[in-house]
């Protein structure tokens, strides 16, 4: 079987977790890196001894030997433009969430990558949390009945926030809630979302960039299953890095409460106070093992592409994530709650919704 060459673009910090856990695999036979800032791209080099560097993600489309490629940048709006060119270019794209701006943007990718017969599939790394995958299997099982409702609160801290929110106005909903969205649907597949209501509520990321601090979502699923997320990314800088989850499913046979709130691993130092390690949403190299999600998933992706498997996460099924958070932002703007598949006129009110979140602050 031939080990794949495989790129990552934009190795900042999700990038460079993949890059890292690449170098480290013997999956991969040779490694190339993409990012354009020079320092990084150093650092990075420095770190996983990659075949080639460049500056320049042209360079990767061009190079026929590779065959993968990770996409990790941001802004997120960078995400089309570069997951069309590879795609097009041949390339099996992992590309981070979300999967584009626009829905007739994903529609597109999923065109060139059907075309092109090529794999494509969505970060979406939470399917790799073990706790996760634990509860699909106690639902697909039939343990825990017929399932009647799927709760998730989670929670980030506001360097993070700060961080997502301060490159462009996109919710809570779209950038936090997104990774819930993705999994509950998945754990109650067949069933499909079909009505959205949303609540937010302003706190300190107001000021920053115009969003809410935490936001509710409620998707009533066709089959009546009700799914509530809530995403917030206020937390203290006492907790960096932070992220906290709490889960409640309930069946008509069973209940499964996972608790992911990360407290059981409590570092403290005289210079950095309280720290949560091994408490972010991708998860982290310690060592000789990866603490996390994101590893995994990576290596998952090339095992799709080395066995002609499909991936875990269809683009498909990111698209349907989008169109729910997208409700999301609008229903807690208008108050109402919105069917989906949206209709033309909910459409057009997320373009203009957007278009109002785009300008500046
Ligand atoms: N799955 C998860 O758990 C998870 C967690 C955090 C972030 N994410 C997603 O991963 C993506 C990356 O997030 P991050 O926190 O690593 O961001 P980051 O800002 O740390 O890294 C992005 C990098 O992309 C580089 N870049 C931008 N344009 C480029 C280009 N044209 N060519 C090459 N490099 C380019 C930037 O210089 C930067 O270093 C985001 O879209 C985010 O939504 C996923």
């Amino acid at each position: 079987m031939e080990r794949p060459e495989a790129a990552v673009i934009g190795t900042g910090w999700c990038g460079g977790i993949r890059a890292e856990t690449l170098a480290r695999s013997a999956l991969c036979r040779k490694l190339h890196i993409c990012e354009i800032r020079p320092d990084r791209l150093a650092e990075v080099k420095a770190l996983t001894n990659p075949a080639s560097a460049t500056l320049d993600y042209q360079d990767i489309v061009r190079n026929a030997d590779i065959s993968a490629v990770y996409i990790c940048t941001t802004p997120e709006d960078t995400h089309f433009p570069i997951a069309r060119d590879c795609l097009k270019a041949g390339k099996h794209v992992l590309l981070e969430k979300p999967i584009a701006m626009e829905l007739f943007e994903a529609d597109e990718l999923i065109a060139i990558a059907k075309r092109s017969n090529v794999k494509f599939t969505i970060g979406y790394s939470q399917r790799f949390n073990p706790k996760i995958a634990y509860a699909k299997k106690k639902i697909a099982d039939g343990t825990l009945g017929r399932p009647v409702s799927v709760m998730v609160s989670r929670h980030l801290t506001r360097n993070l926030g700060k961080k997502i929110a301060g490159r462009t106005r996109l919710s809570p909903a779209a950038m936090e809630s997104t990774h819930d969205l993705d999994f509950a649907f998945w754990l109650l597949e067949p069933a499909k979302p079909a009505r959205v209501y949303s609540q937010g509520a302003y706190g300190i990321m107001q000021g920053i960039n115009g969003s809410f601090d935490v936001m509710w979502t409620t998707v009533t699923m066709d089959d009546g299953t009700l799914v509530a997320i809530g995403g917030g990314w206020n937390l203290p800088p006492s907790y960096p890095n932070y992220c906290a989850t709490w889960m409640e499913i309930t069946g008509t046979e069973g209940s499964l409460f996972l608790d992911d709130t990360q407290r059981d691993n409590w570092l403290n130092t005289a210079s950095q106070g309280t720290q949560f390690p091994m408490s972010t949403m991708p998860g982290e190299q310690v060592d000789h093992v990866f603490a996390g999600q994101m590893g995994p998933e990576t290596l998952h992706f090339l095992e799709s592409v080395m066995l002609d498997r499909p991936p875990m996460v269809s683009p498909e099924s990111a698209r349907a994530v989008m169109e729910c958070y997208l409700a999301a932002d609008l229903s807690a703007e208008s108050g109402e709650p919105i069917e989906v598949p949206m209709n033309n006129q909910a459409l057009a009110a997320v373009q203009d919704l957007y278009k109002k979140f785009r300008a500046p602050v």
